[in-house]
C-alpha cells in the first residue's frame, strides 16, 4: 500500500479549482492507498488572517473534505497545528535547504511582487510543506499543477539529506489530473482560479448556491469567434469552460468538440450549467450536515493521534541521523 499526503489551505471560498486539481483525486485514491489528508493551518499565516475566521474556516475545510467524499474511517483527517512535528521537521529542512532555490519558486515571486520586503514566512513556506510530506514517509501528493515546482523542491531536499546526512526520507512524487489540474478564472482566463480573487463571478466556490453558479458560468469570459473549439492559446476562455465540463462529466475534450460543432456559447454554458449545479448538490447537502455535528471535532482529534503517532517515529529517526539530542 502507497502512503498518500495532501493539504488544503483552511483560506475559504474553496472552488471548483480546488475540488478539480486536488479534492478529486483525494477521494478516488483512498480506496488503494493509506491517505493522509491535513488542513493545513500554519500555512495560512504565511499571510495575516483573522483568528476567529480561522477557525471557522478550518472546520469548513474539514467538513469539505467529508462533503466532498473522504472517509474518515478510511482516510486520516487532521490540522496541521495539531501535529507538532510539522513545524520541528520544518526548521531541520530550512537548515538544509538554499536562499537561491527558495527564490526560483514562482508562488513567492509572485506574493511577494511589489513588496519591499515580504513576510519571511511566505519565503520558506515550501520548506514547511516538504516537512509535511516527508513527515508521514510519502509516496504520492495529489495536487494541482500549480504545485508542481513545490514538489520539485520537497524531491531535491529529500535526496539532499538522503546524499549528505544519511538516507532518511522516501522520496515522493507528485500526481496531476489531465483536465482538473489548473482551472483558470472565469473571468480571466489567463490567471488561475483563486480562493482571493476580488470578482466572486471569477470562481465557482463549493458552496455557491444555483442562481450564482448560474451568473457565474453564463458571464464567462469567452471570444468573438462563437465556435466550440479546444484551443487554450487561441481561445483560452471556451477551453478552459471546456475542462471544466470534461472534468466533471468525464467526457473527453474531444468528444465535447464534436457534440457541440454547430452549437453557439450560450447552448454549451446552459449546459455546463446543469453538469456544475448538479455536481455540487449533494457536497453542499452533506457540508451542511456535517458542519455543525460534534462528530467533525472528534474525528480531527482521532486524526492528529494517529498522524501524530507516524510523525512521531520519523522524526525520532530524523533526530538520530542528524545526530541531534542524546
Ligand atoms: P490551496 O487553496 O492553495 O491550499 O490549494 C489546495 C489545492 O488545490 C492544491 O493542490 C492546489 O494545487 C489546488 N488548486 C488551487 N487552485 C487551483 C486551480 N485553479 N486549478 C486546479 N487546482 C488548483
Ligand atoms: N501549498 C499547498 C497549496 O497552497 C498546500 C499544501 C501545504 C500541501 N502542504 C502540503 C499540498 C503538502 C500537498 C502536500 O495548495
Amino acid at each position: 500500500m502507497k502512503r498518500v499526503f495532501s493539504g488544503v489551505q483552511p483560506t475559504g471560498n474553496i472552488h471548483i479549482g480546488n475540488y478539480l486539481g486536488a479534492l478529486k483525486q483525494f477521494v478516488e485514491l483512498q480506496d488503494e492507498n493509506q491517505c493522509i489528508y491535513c488542513i493545513v493551518d500554519l500555512h495560512s499565516i504565511t499571510v495575516p488572517q483573522d483568528p476567529r475566521e480561522l477557525r471557522k474556516h478550518i472546520l469548513d475545510v474539514a467538513a469539505l473534505y467529508m462533503a466532498v467524499g473522504i472517509d474518515p474511517e478510511k482516510s486520516i483527517i487532521f490540522v496541521q497545528s495539531d501535529v507538532s512535528g510539522h513545524a520541528e521537521l520544518s526548521w531541520i529542512l530550512t537548515c538544509n535547504s538554499y536562499t537561491g532555490e527558495l527564490s526560483r519558486m514562482t508562488q513567492f515571486k509572485d506574493k511577494s511582487k511589489g513588496r519591499e520586503s515580504a513576510p519571511a514566512g511566505l519565503f520558506t513556506y515550501p520548506i514547511l510543506m516538504a516537512a509535511d510530506i516527508l513527515l508521514y514517509d510519502s509516496d504520492i501528493v495529489p495536487v494541482g499543477n500549480d504545485q508542481k515546482q513545490h514538489i520539485e523542491l520537497c524531491r531535491d531536499i529529500a535526496i539532499r539529506v538522503n546524499n549528505t546526512v544519511k538516507k532518511t526520507f522516501v522520496v515522493p512524487e507528485g500526481r496531476f489530473l489531465k483536465a482538473g489540474a489548473r482551472i483558470m478564472a472565469l473571468d480571466d482566463p489567463s490567471s488561475k482560479m483563486s480562493k482571493s480573487a476580488e470578482n466572486i463571478h471569477s470562481r465557482i466556490s463549493l458552496l455557491d448556491d444555483d442562481g450564482k453558479i448560474k451568473k457565474s458560468i453564463m458571464r464567462a469570459t469567452t471570444d468573438s469567434e462563437g465556435e466550440i473549439r479546444f484551443d487554450p492559446e487561441a481561445k483560452p476562455g471556451i477551453s478552459n469552460l471546456m475542462n471544466i465540463y470534461s472534468a466533471f462529466s468525464g467526457e473527453s475534450l474531444e468528444d465535447i468538440q464534436t457534440s457541440y460543432s454547430g452549437k453557439g456559447y450560450g447552448d454549451f454554458k446552459k449546459d455546463l450549467v446543469g453538469i456544475v449545479q448538479e455536481a455540487m448538490a449533494p457536497i453542499k447537502k452533506n457540508f451542511n450536515e456535517i458542519r455543525e455535528t460534534q462528530e467533525l471535532k472528534d474525528i480531527l482529534t482521532l486524526g492528529a493521534e494517529k498522524a501524530g503517532a507516524i510523525a512521531e517515529k520519523t522524526m525520532k529517526r530524523v533526530k538520530e541521523n542528524f545526530g541531534l539530542g542524546f
